[in-house]
């Protein structure tokens, strides 16, 4: 019986990378259907997850002999201090190459679970089940894992694409506000990608057309060397107000000021005409998140924190909205950057 089959209740995204495809199921308790998608012959599954995960009681069943990992919540666990014990714990109860790792819970467990898988025995199978709305959207979909240096966040990783994601959708029930304010700013961002009226889907669909969107953007260009940078339009503001520090801001709200900011530049190169600039502010104002920078935001840092983001391959390069769709953008001049940060202040 196939899990195509099995898990037919819920709603089904296919990522299409050849012999790495691979299903993404959305749904309230998908969880529970773990046992369904677990890589066939794998006999022990090592189930990584995070504390706050497990104190909300979300736990998972693999139906094969299992040990779980906890780790701390938060940003901070992705080390590679974190990867090696993990693989020490591993090795000491003896997972083996045909055996599958299973990480529960946000971006940063699954990061950190999915680069350890990928280094573990040279890469063993890897299953997602996703409980935050950013990594049901965003961090579990697609294949990239890594951890973080001192020097910088995701500097260390791997693109190793999972056997099978699980978005369940009852886990958002748990979820503090702000922790869903970060994956609105990344759903704000795919009505844009696509052009996509995403207001009108409920949740478990809205999630769906997301991943559909991330899929569709994966398949063709699954190593980003091009079309896969469209996934960070909003990003070169969010990751220098995050790089930055000190505002006190989510990650989804970082992207939600990142995306009008790049209309607000859009406008200025003459990609986009004002009504779609009100367009990016009615959607990023609709989820509730921040159209204006944090008070007291600094033009001059900020303008100097784009060229050491790690996407800058050739000069800043922003991704930017225009008549032929969002597109990287080179060679803008430091007049606009800073005109374009004064109207979103
Ligand atoms: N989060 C951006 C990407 O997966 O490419």
């Amino acid at each position: 019986m196939t899990a195509a089959f099995l898990l037919d209740d819920a709603l089904r995204v296919s990522v299409e990378l050849g012999e790495r495809s691979y299903n993404v199921w959305v749904g309230p308790g998908v969880r529970h259907r773990l046992a369904e998608v677990v890589p066939p012959g794998a006999s022990r599954v090592a189930v990584v997850t995070q504390a706050a995960v497990a104190d909300a009681g979300i736990t998972v069943d693999p139906g094969v002999e299992h040990r779980v990992f906890i780790t701390d919540d938060g940003e901070h666990i992705k080390t590679m201090g974190a990867a090696e014990q993990l693989c020490r714990e591993f090795a000491q109860w003896g997972l083996t190459r045909r055996d599958a790792v299973v990480a529960v819970g946000g971006g940063a467990v699954t990061d950190l679970a999915g680069f350890t898988a990928a280094v573990y025995h040279r890469g063993i199978r890897m299953v997602y089940v996703a409980t935050t709305l950013l990594g049901q959207i965003d961090a579990s979909v697609g294949g990239k894992t890594g951890v973080n240096l001192p020097e910088g966040k995701n500097l260390v990783g791997a693109f190793w694409q999972p056997s099978a994601v699980l978005c369940d959708t009852e886990a958002l029930d748990t979820l503090p506000p702000e922790e869903m304010r970060s994956g609105l700013g990344e759903m704000a961002k795919y009505h844009f990608i696509a052009d996509a009226d995403l207001h009108s889907l409920a949740l478990p669909e809205r999630i769906a057309r997301c991943v559909a969107i991330k899929a569709e953007v994966v398949a063709a260009d699954e190593r980003e060397s091009g079309r896969r940078a469209v996934l960070n339009y909003g990003h070169t503001l969010a990751h220098a107000l995050e790089a930055h520090g000190g505002y006190n801001l989510r990650h989804g709200e970082a992207v939600a000021i990142g995306l009008v900011y790049a209309a607000e530049l859009a406008r200025r190169a003459g990609r986009i005409d004002a009504s779609r600039v009100s367009e990016h502010r009615r959607v990023v104002g609709g989820y509730g998140l921040p159209t204006s920078l944090p008070a007291g935001a600094d033009t001059d840092s900020l303008v100097e924190l784009f060229s050491r983001d790690k996407k800058a391959v050739d000069g800043v390069t922003f991704m930017l909205d225009g008549p032929n769709g969002i597109q990287p953008a080179t060679g803008l001049a430091p007049a606009l950057l800073r005109e374009s940060m004064e109207a979103i202040r």
